[in-house]
């Protein structure tokens, strides 16, 4: 009796053989196949990445697991669960994600980062001969992947694409209440994936670290596996950084070829990555050594040397208010900032917009190149809201938008931190004398990316946002000439009265839709009217208002309208563009032009309408609207 009690533990324990579970709590000294950007560090930590652009890790338990156990084809349960840390290097702004990943082969090497998440390429996505099940935890919005959003958890089957996804967060045991999670936000979190071979089920949770697991899983997928999993598959995570970056680390991971993966001891994982920057350690070290130096040099050195501080104090000095400190995590210091564009010097000028100067700079200490925007206001009133807001618009992220990375603030004056945009803003191609060609193909390309990010900002978010400035001096160019929208939200500034100097009026003549004379409120289909009057500047190479020409060419819109209604359409077409257009796309553009800016908007299409129009999905809305039009559009708001 008792051998046989032997006998049968000793098979349990076979059974359950080292390799069909493992736990680790942090993996220092732990054999598991690396490649990329992937390593160990010395405190244990299993990084993904490190701050690499389009660089990309993978780390696999370095031997397969079998998966099929009996002589039928199911596949057999399995558990995992894993801490996990993002943790992006400007806190506005993620890099790709990180999956985790069951594969056939843990030579993922040949996979593409970005959007492709280190998990599989152009020529292979989407192929069922890959056998890649994936849990994607994504941090950057990417409408080829046909992402929900820039913060959301999804299942991936052999593809990119996910199968199902969800917005990050998970549902409180306590309230029954949804609460968003960010996955960038830097905070440790802990994740679990589980599947039940019998009834086909995938759960995946996540919730705060020291959360126990939510009962109600964030996605929940019937999905019968056995055509997707084979026998043997290698079981580990990759990880994708884009054009800007994240550190990914695990933290610890536990594996079961069975329902309940082993529970990790929280208390054991290694410590958390510090995140400071260069320019963070260099204070640190000059407060530490800096009484010391006191002590040993004596009085009159000291006193020398509190001189160079206060100096440098003001120099660099900004102002903090208490409201301020929710913010502070989008902060950039004003000595970085002035390190960064050498002391704004004048060769670092980008140009002079309506809101201020814009500056290249390359930050001290991850080289990354940005736009620094000085935006002068002397008004304290409504400048919590406008911060507000702000760092609210530099959470949307959409890659036709150019992305807000931070603000500064000093006296008298307000930094705005963006991307850096190599090719400058599109009015200096369109308006350049043939200086710099724009083919038609390039131009086609930048009306659709517009579009596209404008309806982002007009439905992609809780809450609408409108541009209230769209024209070609507002779009700049990426170093693939995709057309990204800048500025939106800065027009507010004017509205919460903090730069007096000009009108009233919100936005550019030209691009004003003819309501806003009457009724001071801005809608999306204002933006629609600019966005009209855009089209037409792209088309015809020339601005939407030009004082300088024959009074009937003076307003572009009034100019296309007139004729389209003599039929003689293409004579406004930019003579720049020669014989290098398709007709039916510059046909398309321009009558999308005039329908964008019907006097009435009402009759002007939501920008759903035009980026299905733009991009095929739909046909051109009828032109019949515009029969009716007796007086042309802008003449009404100009007063003609
Ligand atoms: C790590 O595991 C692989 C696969 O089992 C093995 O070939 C290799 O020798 C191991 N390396 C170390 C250092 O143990
Ligand atoms: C990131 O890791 C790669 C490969 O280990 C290394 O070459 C690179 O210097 C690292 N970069 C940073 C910023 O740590
Ligand atoms: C795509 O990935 C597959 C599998 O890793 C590889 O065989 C193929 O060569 C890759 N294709 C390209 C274009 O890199
Ligand atoms: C899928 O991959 C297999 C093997 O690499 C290849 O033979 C096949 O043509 C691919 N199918 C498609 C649709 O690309
Ligand atoms: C979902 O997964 C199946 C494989 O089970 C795949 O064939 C299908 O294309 C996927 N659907 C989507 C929308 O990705
Ligand atoms: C998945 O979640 C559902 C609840 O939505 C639960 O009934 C089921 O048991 C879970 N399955 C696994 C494998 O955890
Ligand atoms: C799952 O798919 C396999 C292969 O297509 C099939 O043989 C099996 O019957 C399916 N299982 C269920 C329960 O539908
Ligand atoms: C968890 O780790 C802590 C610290 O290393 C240790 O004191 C404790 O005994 C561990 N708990 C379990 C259940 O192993």
């Amino acid at each position: 009796m008792a051998l046989k009690i032997f006998f049968c533990a000793l098979i349990l324990k076979l059974a359950s053989s080292a390799s069909d579970q493992f736990t680790y709590n942090g993996f220092k000294g732990v054999n598991l196949s690396l490649d990329g950007l992937a390593g160990i560090t010395s405190d244990g930590l299993l990084r993904l990445t490190n701050y690499t652009m389009h660089g990309m890790g993978h780390a696999f338990y370095s031997v397969p697991l079998r998966f099929k156990r009996s002589q039928v084809d199911n596949v057999a349960s399995f558990s995992t669960t894993f801490v996990f840390v993002i943790s992006p290097e400007h806190p506005m702004l993620g890099s790709a994600g990180f999956t985790f990943v069951l594969s056939p082969s843990k030579d993922l090497t040949h996979s593409l980062s970005n959007y492709f998440l280190g998990l599989v390429n152009m020529t292979n996505n989407g192929n069922a001969s890959n056998h890649i099940l994936a849990v994607e935890f994504d941090t950057w919005y990417s409408p080829e992947a046909k992402d929900i959003n820039s913060n959301h958890v999804g299942i991936d089957i052999n593809s990119y694409i996910s199968n199902q996804s969800a917005p990050a967060g998970f549902t409180s045991d306590d309230n029954g209440k949804f609460e968003s999670l960010i996955l960038l936000s830097g905070e440790p979190m802990q994740a679990w994936i589980e599947y039940d071979g019998i009834n086909m089920q995938l759960n995946v949770t996540i919730a705060p670290l020291w959360t126990p697991k939510p009962k109600v899983p964030l996605l929940s997928s019937t999905i019968n596996l056995s055509n997707i999993i084979l026998d043997h598959m290698y079981v580990g995570f990759t990880a994708a950084e884009g054009t800007s970056y994240s550190y990914h680390y695990i933290l610890g991971w536990s594996f079961k070829m069975d329902v309940r993966a082993p529970e990790l001891n929280l208390s054991s994982l290694p410590p958390l990555p510090k995140t400071s920057t260069s320019f963070e350690k260099n204070q640190k070290i000059l407060s530490l050594w800096l009484p010391l130096v006191l002590s040993v040099l004596g009085l009159i050195i000291a006193a020398g040397a509190t001189t160079v501080l206060v100096v440098r104090k003001k120099k660099f000095s900004e102002l903090h208010d208490d409201w301020e400190l929710e913010f502070e995590s989008n902060r950039f210091h004003y000595e970085q900032l002035y390190k960064a564009t050498r002391g704004f010097k004048d060769e670092y000028l980008l140009g002079v917009g309506g809101f201020g100067k814009v500056y290249r700079g390359v930050l001290p200490a991850s080289k990354m190149e940005v736009a620094v925007k000085r935006v002068s206001h002397e008004s304290k009133q409504g400048l919590r809201e406008f911060v507000a807001e702000i760092v609210s618009l530099g959470k949307l992220r959409h890659r036709n938008l150019v992305q807000l990375l931070g603000y500064c603030r000093r006296k008298g004056e307000l930094l705005l931190v963006y991307e850096y945009m190599p090719n400058g803003s599109l009015d200096g191609f369109l308006f350049s004398n043939g200086e710099k060609l724009l083919d038609w193909s390039m131009r086609y390309q930048i009306i659709k990316g517009v579009a596209s990010g404008l309806q982002y900002l007009h439905e992609g978010w809780d809450t609408v946002v409108i541009h209230r400035d769209i024209k070609a001096s507002n779009v700049l160019l990426d170093s693939d000439m995709n057309g990204r929208l800048g500025d939106f939200g800065l027009a507010r500034l004017y509205d919460h009265g903090a730069a007096p100097q000009t009108t009233n009026v919100i936005g550019t003549l030209g691009f004003l839709a003819p309501e806003l004379a009457r009724v001071c409120k801005v809608t999306t289909s204002s933006d629609v009217f600019a966005f009209g009057a855009f089209l037409l500047e792209v088309v015809c190479g020339r601005r939407a208002i030009e004082p300088n020409k024959q009074e009937m060419e003076q307003v572009l819109v009034d100019w296309v309208f007139v004729n389209w209604k003599m039929g003689t359409i293409y004579e406004t077409k930019d003579l720049l563009l020669g014989e290098d257009y398709v007709l039916e796309e510059l046909d398309l553009v321009l009558k999308l032009g005039l329908l964008c800016s019907h006097p009435l908007p009402s009759a002007r299409p939501s920008m759903r309408q035009v980026t299905q129009t733009l991009n095929g999905d739909s046909p051109l809305p009828p032109l019949t609207e515009l029969n009716s039009c007796i007086i042309s559009p802008v003449s009404v708001l100009i007063g003609k």
